[in-house]
This record gives structure tokens, sequence and C-alpha cells, in this order.
């Protein structure tokens, strides 16, 4: 990195491979074919060095988001562990192109093994511990489908705060039985391991499938089927920013 008047310039091809979305040598050919603007002109070459906070890149006329840290919401399916890695079984990131795994992405917060629905993988590591902080209170919304019917005791169980037989205390969630109370939504503002199992399965309802639909202000795409992920919008980046204060 090189700095001018205290602003830390990157090269090019450093630039448009931090965004995971070419290789560091995919991005010098597309700078070589002369499909890459910068603010707006072409670029001699991939080792120009630019301010990453203030360049404007084009690519195929496409805008470019040069942000340091990548944001990908995946929908995650049932059968893949919530892992950068695992000797024996498949992880979240094999879902990934090579160039975003080689980032050292990780998820954000873990599902079960079984568990579908929103997963966000990110480099962010302060804004991971800030989602997941529990003094941060991130809401957690979840469907499960549950062996028997939800009734009006548990949801006032959970309204009030259980505390399980392993003497895990947990916060007020709120429970809305949907359908025929064979479904629910759960909200958590907490995030403890196997959480909404062991709270539905301690109130004799045990969980048959489970899938996150949202985590703050962060909704999972229904367009995405399960095993599919696409980058976060600059508007949902900036509204998880502001979840991050919160
Ligand atoms: N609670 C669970 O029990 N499992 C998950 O995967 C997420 C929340």
């Amino acid at each position: 990195m090189i700095k001018k008047e205290g602003i830390a310039l990157e090269r090019l091809d450093k630039l448009l491979a931090s965004t995971g979305r070419w290789s560091r040598k995919e991005a010098k050919d597309l700078v070589r074919l002369g499909r890459v603007l910068a603010d707006g002109s072409p670029v001699r070459g991939p080792e120009e060095r630019y301010d990453p906070g203030a360049v404007c890149l084009t690519v195929d006329g496409e805008a470019v988001d040069c942000s340091p840290f990548v944001y990908v919401m995946l929908h995650k399916p049932a059968g893949l562990l919530s892992a950068t890695e695992d000797k024996r079984q498949p992880t979240v990131l094999d879902l990934l192109p090579p160039e975003l795994r080689r980032r050292g992405l990780f998820p954000a917060g873990r599902l079960d093994k079984d568990t579908t629905g929103l997963l966000l993988l990110t480099d962010d590591g302060d804004l991971a511990h800030r989602l997941l902080s529990p003094k941060k209170h991130v809401d957690k919304v979840y469907l499960a489908r549950v062996e028997g019917r939800i009734d009006t005791e548990d949801v006032k169980a959970l309204a009030e705060g259980m505390v399980l037989k392993d003497g895990l205390r947990c916060l007020p969630a709120v429970l809305e039985p949907l359908e025929d109370g064979s479904e629910c939504r759960i909200t958590l503002r907490e995030g403890k391991y196997h959480q909404v199992k062991r709270m539905l399965a301690a109130r004799g309802k045990p969980v048959l499938t489970l899938h996150r639909l949202s985590m703050g202000s962060l909704t999972l795409d229904q367009a995405l089927k399960p095993g599919q992920w696409r980058f976060l919008s600059t508007f949902e980046r900036g509204q998880l920013g502001e979840d991050r204060q919160a």
C-alpha cells in the first residue's frame, strides 16, 4: 500500500480482486481489455493506484463497490455445516467461488446442519461480533414446524423467559402460532446453542424443521433458492451498519 498525502492508495487489480468478484489475474485482464474505467476515464494499467474510499470504478459500465469488506447473503440449505472448513463434511463455504473463499469469509452466526435459511457470510469481524453480541439484542426470526400444536401456554412461557432444565436462562422471546399451531414464528434476541430447538423441546413441542427468516434488518431474499447467494445491496449494508450501532 502506498500513501499519498496520508491517504492509502491501492493497486487497481488488488482493489477489483478485493470485491471477491474476480481473481487478481481476471482483474488484470479486465483492465487490459479496457473494460474498467476509473472516475469515468480509461485506466492505464492494473498497477495504477487509487484511493479505495474515493475512486468510482466501473466494469463494463457497471459500478463496482470496493469497500474493504464483503457481505454475502446465503440461503443455507439443510445438510451443510455453518463452518469455514471441516475435514469430513461439506460446509457453507463450499457454495462460494474460490475468490470469495480465499478472502476468508466466515458465517456471522451459526445455523445447525439441518436448519435452513438466512446466513450472513462476511470478513468484517467487527460487524459479526456486534450483530452476535448478546448485549446488542439483535432480533433473529425463525419459522419452525413442530410436533404437536403450539398453544397459549407456550406463548406465555416464552414471553416470560424460560429457564431450561440445564439452567440456561433464556431472554423473553416472541412466539406466534401459525396455521393450526403446528408451525410458528419465533423471535429471539440472543443465539445460544440449539436455542430454538431446546426451548420448544422443553415445552414438549420438538422442532421438526427450522428456517431463519431474518437477522436484525436483514431479511432472506425470497428470490434465493436453497444454496444460492448474493452480495448485500448498498442499502442492506447501510441498514446493517445501523444495527451495528444500536
Ligand atoms: N436455534 C436452533 O435450535 N438451531 C438453529 O440452527 C438456530 C437457532
